[in-house]
């Protein structure tokens, strides 16, 4: 009897450390622990790293979930880099992480600098830089940022309405000062998709609604505010939360076309040009 009873404990036991051996892998899988203090640790870039264009991509370089140096990068590196970083399913970013081989030549990887290429994806009318015609459209720029910082006043917080407000100023801008100015369809598809990153990985993916202090902090440092209190989302960021909020920032952008048809530049040696519609 007493040996009955030692078999059944020792079963029951291991049935115990095999649950929870099982849960542990599967929770890792699910939500990889990050260390933020060691390999994760924000490092600002040194002289010889590529940056570029995307406040997002530049964090995830800085907190060391891209490589430092902002090259080699392949759309497995970048969604891999995404999922960790900003909980983000690899189903976000494919569509851009692709698109940018047509900015450079080499066929295997690319980098952060190369994205800078006007006309793939970067374009007019940007939350942070330049328009291409008109200066940098490379670095941060706290006068162009200043539409976005200064946006939804008396509360802090952006959200849906404030981010199609700022999409409005900066277009309006871009439209009095830039004589060549680009805004098709595809130019306001993707100024709708960044401002949805910036609600959705800063603030909540379901809501849009961002505390002002962390977005302020990820433009102007490219930094992850974990000391202000930030976490990554508790929401996975996927194609249904992104295509809600960027439809419904689009729509509060109240956006009017440029003139022009949606238009894609083949690379770097290739014209920027646009198909003028009737
Ligand atoms: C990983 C999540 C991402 C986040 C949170 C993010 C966020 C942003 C934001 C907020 C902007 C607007 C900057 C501005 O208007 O000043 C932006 C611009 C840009 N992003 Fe990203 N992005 C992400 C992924 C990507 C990917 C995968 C690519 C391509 C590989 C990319 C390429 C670009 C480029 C080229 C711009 C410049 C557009 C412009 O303003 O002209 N981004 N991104």
């Amino acid at each position: 009897m007493p040996h009955r009873s030692l078999v059944k404990l020792l079963l029951a036991t291991a049935f115990f450390v095999y649950a929870f051996c099982i849960n542990h892998v599967r929770a890792q899988e699910m939500d990889p622990r990050i260390d933020w203090d060691d390999a994760h640790q924000w490092i600002a870039p040194g002289p010889n790293d590529f940056r570029g264009p995307c406040p997002g991509l530049n964090t995830l370089a800085n907190h060391g979930f891209l490589p430092r140096d902002g090259k080699n990068l392949t759309v497995s590196v970048v969604a891999d880099a995404a999922l960790k970083g900003y909980r983000m399913q690899q189903e976000v970013v494919t569509l851009a992480a692709k698109l940018s081989f047509l900015t450079t030549n080499d066929p295997v990887y690319y980098t952060l600098d190369d994205i800078k290429l006007y006309g793939v994806i970067e374009h007019d009318a940007s939350l942070s830089r330049h328009d291409f015609a008109l200066g940098d459209n490379v670095h941060f720029n706290e006068t162009i940022f200043s539409t976005l910082a200064n946006s939804n006043p008396g509360v802090d917080y952006y959200n849906i309405t404030s981010a199609g407000q700022v999409m409005h100023q900066r277009l309006a801008d871009s439209e009095l000062n830039n004589p060549s100015i680009i805004n098709t369809e595809k130019e306001l598809h993707f100024r709708s998709v960044e401002s949805a990153f910036y609600l959705s990985i800063m603030g909540d993916p379901l809501t849009g609604i961002a505390p002002k202090n962390f977005v302020q902090i990820f433009f102007r440092e490219e930094r992850l505010p974990l000391a202000e209190g930030w976490k990554r989302p508790s929401t996975p960021i996927n194609l249904t939360t992104m295509d809600l909020l960027t439809s419904q920032i689009a729509e509060a952008s109240n956006w009017t076309s440029s003139g022009g048809c949606p238009w894609i530049r083949l690379g770097p040696d290739q014209p920027v040009s646009i198909v003028q519609g009737t």
